[in-house]
């Protein structure tokens, strides 16, 4: 794997590179690094080779690197960030962190991979994480509060989400409940909370995100309308400055969220807000309730005018569908 990767960060140019040259960097010979060329293309990145000239990726890449990362952070993201673990592959950072909590974590200990190999998603679904192209983040944080005041907490974290666009300069991305990141209906981020805890408390969070930054040309198997950050951004956007703004602005929120509950993000979620006024069909198992969304109440369960009047869902519970 180490060769792999130095071998990654010396094509990350998308130059051409003699396979000699690069032998000779990695100290390694000529068919040990066509080996090498392979296993990248099994994992999925498009590197080809040019007879005279050697090998070149199809686009350059760009490898996350903790410095960049942590000079896209702001001054009190920083403060509370405990532990940055960065790793080439990983099943799941969400189940890295939670696989350590018996060690005692710090809050603001987070985890960032170039790919997942068993990337979770909401409902148990899975969430594809090719090798370089997105975020996958996650990080720990306690919480000191009821459960029901933390139901409020990833809505808050998708404002935390919607921030970090902003400063990225993509205004226009909207919220679906409860934590669904949407640009113009299409699935731009996610967020996975996973908990455990005593019903006293202190609850332990593992709060994962995971972005598309730029899926060119990769096969996806994604069974849902989405889109990337390379598809919306009005310039092209560095990994790591999106992989630190975010970082940042979601280590704020887990910390004012701490301290305040959702009531600070209220008004910024109900703002973007992507299905208010809108037909949805409730999923409650068995069940499908239709209905029109009416915004969220102030813990965070969702507000559906029904043929049997106003009802409220709290996330675990159900799951939302956008009609038409
Ligand atoms: C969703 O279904 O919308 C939530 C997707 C969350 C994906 C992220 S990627 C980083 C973290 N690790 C995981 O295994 N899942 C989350």
């Amino acid at each position: 794997m180490k060769t792999r990767l130095e071998l990654l960060s010396l094509l990350a140019d998308g130059r051409f590179h003699s396979g000699e040259a690069l032998g000779t960097r990695l100290g390694v010979s000529r068919t040990a690094v066509w080996k090498q060329i392979q296993a990248l293309q099994k994992l999925g990145i498009d590197c080809h080779s040019v007879s005279g000239k050697g090998y070149r990726l199809a686009r350059p890449l760009e490898l996350h690197d903790r410095e960049a990362v942590l000079s896209a952070m702001d001054d009190a993201g920083r403060e509370l960030l405990a532990t940055l673990e960065l790793h080439p592959e990983i099943d799941s950072t969400n189940r890295h962190l939670m696989q350590q909590l018996s060690q005692g974590l710090e809050p603001g200990h987070a985890c960032l991979v170039e790919r997942q190999l068993a990337g979770r998603g909401r409902r148990g679904r899975s969430w594809e994480s090719p090798f370089a192209r997105n975020i996958y983040l996650s990080f720990y944080w306690r919480f000191e509060m009821s459960p029901s005041l933390l139901s409020g907490l990833g809505l808050a974290l998708g404002v935390g989400v919607i921030r970090a666009l902003r400063r990225l300069d993509v205004f226009d991305a909207g919220l679906k409940w409860p934590n669904d990141i949407l640009w113009q209906g299409r699935k731009l981020a996610g967020i996975l909370l996973e908990m455990s805890g005593e019903a006293a408390g202190p609850y332990h969070v593992v709060a994962g995100v995971g972005m598309n930054v730029n899926m060119d040309g990769y096969d996806h198997d994604i069974d849902q309308p989405w889109i990337d950050l390379h598809g919306i951004a009005p310039e092209p956007l560095s990994r790591n400055r999106v992989a630190g703004v975010l970082l940042s602005e979601l280590l704020q929120v887990a910390s004012e969220f701490q301290q305040r509950g959702l009531a600070p993000f209220f008004d910024e979620w109900s703002a973007a807000d992507a299905c208010a006024g809108r037909e949805v069909l409730i999923h409650l198992a068995q069940r499908r309730i239709p209905g029109r969304a009416a915004g969220v109440d102030s813990d965070g369960a969702i507000l559906v005018e029904t043929d049997a009047g106003l009802c409220r869902f709290h996330s675990g519970e159900v799951s939302l569908r956008l009609q038409g």
